[in-house]
This record gives C-alpha cells, sequence and structure tokens, in this order.
C-alpha cells in the first residue's frame, strides 16, 4: 500500500489520493500539485505555516528540538571549527572543501572583491543619514547591470561565477554604505587580508592611521557570519527563490532578499532590540515592557523573541549569547545592556504568557550586544546579517535553478473581493 492521504470533497463525494513523501528527515510531506487538476480546489494556508514550497538539500530545522544543520553538520559545530568561507563552500558545494579546494574558494572569492569604479558614484545619490539597507539593495541591484548580458543563468560555471562574485563583493558593498553615512572615503579591498580582516579593515579603518582589527573581534564576526549563513526558508530566502524562479537576475534576486530581510519581524529585529533595550535603559523597567508585550491592546512585541519554527532555544541564540559573554569579559568591558538582555530573557521565560505561546530568545536578541561591542552602528547590524546571508541566498538560488521540478513561481489566492459588475460612467456615478 503506498503511502497516501485521502482528500474526500464532502460537498461532492469526489476524492483523491495524494501521495505522502518523506524527507531524509522532519515530517512527511503530502504531494497536492494535481489537487485542483482532480478536485478543482486550492489550498489556503496564509503565512506558509504548513506548506513546503520546494525540495532542499540545504539546511535541515527542527523547531521542536532546536536543531540546525547545514548539509548535516550541527551548527554547533560548524559555528566552534569552521570558518565563514568555508561554510559558503560547503552550502554551496554540498560538502566540506579538501585543502586544496579550500585554497582555489578563497583565491576565486578574492579575485572578485573589487567593484566597478563607477558603482562608487551611486551611493553619493542617496542622503547622508539614509538607512544602509536601503543603499546595500539599491547597490546590489545595480550591480545587475553590469553582468546583465554576460550572465547565463542556465551555465552551472556563471552560476558557480556569480556565487564568487556575490560573496566577494558583499564586503566592499557593506563597508561602503556605512562609510558614506559617517563621511569617510572608500577603502579599495586588500586581498592579502582574510575575508573577515578585509571587511573590518574597509569599514573601520582612516587613511591617517594604521588599521589592525583585534584578533577577538575578527573571530567574534566571522562566528556571526557563520550564525546567519542559512536558514532554510525563511521569508528572504523564499524571495530570493521566488524572483529567481522568474529567471531574473541574480543579483536582483539578491536585492529582493535584502528589501525582505530588512523588516523588523526578520533581520531588521537585530536593530530594533538595540532599540528596545536602549529603552528600557534599566533592569528596574524590564516588566513594564513585558507586560506591554503581552497586552493584546499594544502592539508592542519583545524583539528578538519568538520564531516561526523555532518552539524551543533558537541554538543560534545559544551560541551567540555565550560568544557575547566571552567577548565582554576578553575586551573588558561592561556593557549594562547584555545585563538587560539577560534580565529580559529571565523573566520572559519565566512568565506563563511566553512559555505557553513557546516564544524563546532568537538569533536577533544577542546578536546586536555583539556588534554593539564591536562598534559597529546599529544601523548597520542588518547590513552584516545580509552579507552573511547571501551565501544562503545564492546556495539556495542555485539549488532552485538545478532543480528538475523547476517552475516558475506562482501562488493562487481566495478571492474575497466583489462579484462581476457593470462599468458606472464618472458623470453616471452618485
Ligand atoms: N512578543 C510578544 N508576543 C509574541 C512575540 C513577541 N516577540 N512573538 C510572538 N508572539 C505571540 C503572538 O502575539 C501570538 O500570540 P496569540 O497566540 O495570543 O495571538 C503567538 O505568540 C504566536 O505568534 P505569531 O505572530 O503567530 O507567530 P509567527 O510565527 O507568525 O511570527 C515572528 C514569528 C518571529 C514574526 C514573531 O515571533 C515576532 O514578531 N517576533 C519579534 C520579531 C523578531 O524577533 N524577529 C526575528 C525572527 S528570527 C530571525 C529572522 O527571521 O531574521
Amino acid at each position: 500500500m503506498p503511502d497516501t492521504v485521502t482528500i474526500i470533497d464532502n460537498r461532492t463525494g469526489k476524492q483523491m489520493e495524494c501521495p505522502v513523501l518523506t524527507g531524509v528527515m522532519g515530517p512527511p510531506v503530502i504531494d497536492i500539485k494535481h489537487l485542483y487538476k482532480e478536485l478543482g480546489m486550492f489550498t489556503y494556508d496564509p503565512g506558509y505555516g504548513a506548506t513546503a514550497s520546494c525540495k532542499s538539500a540545504i539546511t535541515y530545522l527542527d523547531g521542536e528540538q532546536g536543531v540546525l544543520m547545514h548539509r548535516g553538520y550541527p551548527i554547533e559545530q560548524l559555528a566552534e571549527q569552521s570558518t565563514f568561507l568555508e561554510v559558503c563552500y560547503l552550502l554551496i558545494h554540498g560538502e566540506l572543501p579538501n585543502k586544496r579546494e579550500m585554497d582555489e574558494w578563497e583565491a576565486g572569492i578574492k579575485t572578485h572583491t573589487m567593484t566597478h569604479e563607477h558603482l562608487s558614484r551611486f551611493y553619493t545619490g542617496y542622503r547622508y543619514d539614509a538607512h544602509p539597507m536601503s543603499i546595500m539593495g539599491g547597490v546590489v541591484n545595480a550591480i545587475a547591470s553590469y553582468y546583465h548580458n554576460t550572465t547565463d543563468i542556465q551555465d552551472r560555471d556563471q552560476r558557480l561565477i556569480t556565487a564568487k562574485r556575490v560573496i566577494g563583493k558583499m564586503p566592499n558593498i557593506a563597508s561602503k554604505c556605512y562609510r558614506y553615512a559617517v563621511g569617510l572615503p572608500f577603502v579599495y579591498p586588500d586581498n592579502s587580508k582574510s575575508y573577515v580582516e578585509n571587511f573590518m579593515n574597509m569599514t573601520f579603518s582612516r587613511p591617517c592611521e594604521k588599521y589592525t582589527p583585534s584578533p577577538v573581534a575578527v573571530r567574534a564576526l566571522d562566528l556571526l557570519f557563520i550564525l546567519h549563513a542559512d536558514h532554510e526558508q525563511n521569508a528572504s530566502t523564499s524571495t530570493v527563490r521566488l524572483a529567481g524562479s522568474a529567471e531574473t537576475n541574480p543579483f536582483a534576486c539578491i536585492a529582493a532578499g535584502i528589501a525582505t530581510l530588512w523588516g523588523k519581524a526578520h533581520g531588521g529585529a537585530n536593530e530594533a532590540v538595540i532599540r528596545m533595550l536602549e529603552e528600557i535603559g534599566h533592569p528596574r523597567n524590564i516588566q513594564k515592557y513585558v507586560n506591554r508585550a503581552k497586552d493584546k491592546d499594544d502592539s508592542f512585541r519583545l524583539m528578538g523573541f519568538g520564531h516561526r519554527v523555532y518552539k524551543n532555544y533558537d541554538p543560534r541564540a545559544t551560541i551567540i549569547r555565550k560568544a557575547c559573554h566571552e567577548l565582554l569579559v576578553e575586551m573588558n568591558l561592561n556593557q549594562p545592556m547584555f545585563e538587560i538582555a539577560m534580565e529580559l530573557e529571565r523573566i520572559a521565560l519565566e512568565d506563563e504568557y511566553f512559555i505557553s505561546r513557546k516564544l524563546y530568545p532568537n538569533v536577533d536578541f544577542y546578536s546586536g550586544l555583539i556588534y554593539q561591542a564591536l562598534n559597529i552602528p546599529a544601523e548597520m547590524f542588518t547590513v552584516m546579517f545580509a552579507l552573511a546571508r547571501s551565501a544562503g541566498w545564492l546556495a539556495q538560488w542555485m539549488e532552485l535553478m538545478e532543480d528538475d521540478e523547476f517552475r516558475i513561481g506562482r501562488p493562487r489566492q481566495l478571492y474575497t473581493g466583489k462579484q462581476i459588475r457593470n462599468y458606472v460612467p464618472l458623470n453616471k456615478r452618485p
């Protein structure tokens, strides 16, 4: 007996057998591809809470257990032992590289760290106080114009070059978003430096002083990049896939992902957490904000809390919390906001409202505190997230392009508007 689910239309008695697909891990999935053809119906799932939009072999999440793995490797092991560029290789190629492959990968990315000189002028069209996510989205979309007619997205080798281009250029683009806002001259990449050192040099160095980033900061940033590199079919990744399904330019797909990530329900939460902690100001005010978050008449939510998939600790939050604590000790920083964050977490996790809804700190709860300790301004936090997530977006885009079931993404709807009616000329309307 094959695994199927029978869907019966009780109105008509018509029925259909839907195959049940089983992945390597995770809940089984009902294949409803032929539902409309067989029963003339669509499915309704606002927010896609119960919809698998694609097959994917890149990232696995178990929200009940708080598990995250890339290509089968637990995030804890990657965070502890890998590097961001190696994780990029893993996401894109599916396997960890050997020494030669890793050297070639790094060298390949380094050949793509520059951007066209004309692109620098693009930044100056923005107001001095433009949000860097707005600039980043605009600039990445502009890069599409440099590679539009010359990129054949049906060619695997060219897709791979695109991946190297995006990963190589992102630190350069991100650093300029920051330097434009603070009025510092743009810095060219220096390929003798590591990926993160290069980013820090382009971002923080000044023409008048020698700049050497602290190794503690370099490692902390590399860790954050690893933890943000991919996260299954989240809103921005799904946006990238949907844009990609129309066979649009990959840089334009990434720009669409950046736009989605910016929202405070998604990647913008890391900036919103810091704003919230600043507003709370002192542990004695925490209860007031927890009460506001519970009040259904108040739109305020605890930023950095809750997740669509995790109904347990977000494993990335656990790693970041520990790293944040170690960084503050190592840098000998007394950051009162870390104390407020820990106390807020404690109070919320003892509260029936958060317990019953399984709301735990997510990746964004502590990441902003690390960025802040590294003197990265709050507006840049989501830019850092986008820099790292570009690797995942690229891996997911490449997987989509190679999918043997590739089709343009085109959801349907439950129409709730007017029935057909006749047009009334303006002079005849009441
Ligand atoms: N504070 C207070 N209540 C919350 C929160 C929160 N942060 N998150 C969810 N709830 C409540 C929500 O009001 C609802 O209550 P009820 O059942 O009484 O109506 C219940 O918990 C379920 O929430 P939901 O809105 O149905 O959950 P969702 O899966 O649609 O939303 C979320 C997930 C992440 C958008 C949401 O938890 C949220 O807005 N969190 C704050 C923003 C945030 O930290 N976002 C970062 C997400 S992780 C990183 C990333 O995606 O980039």
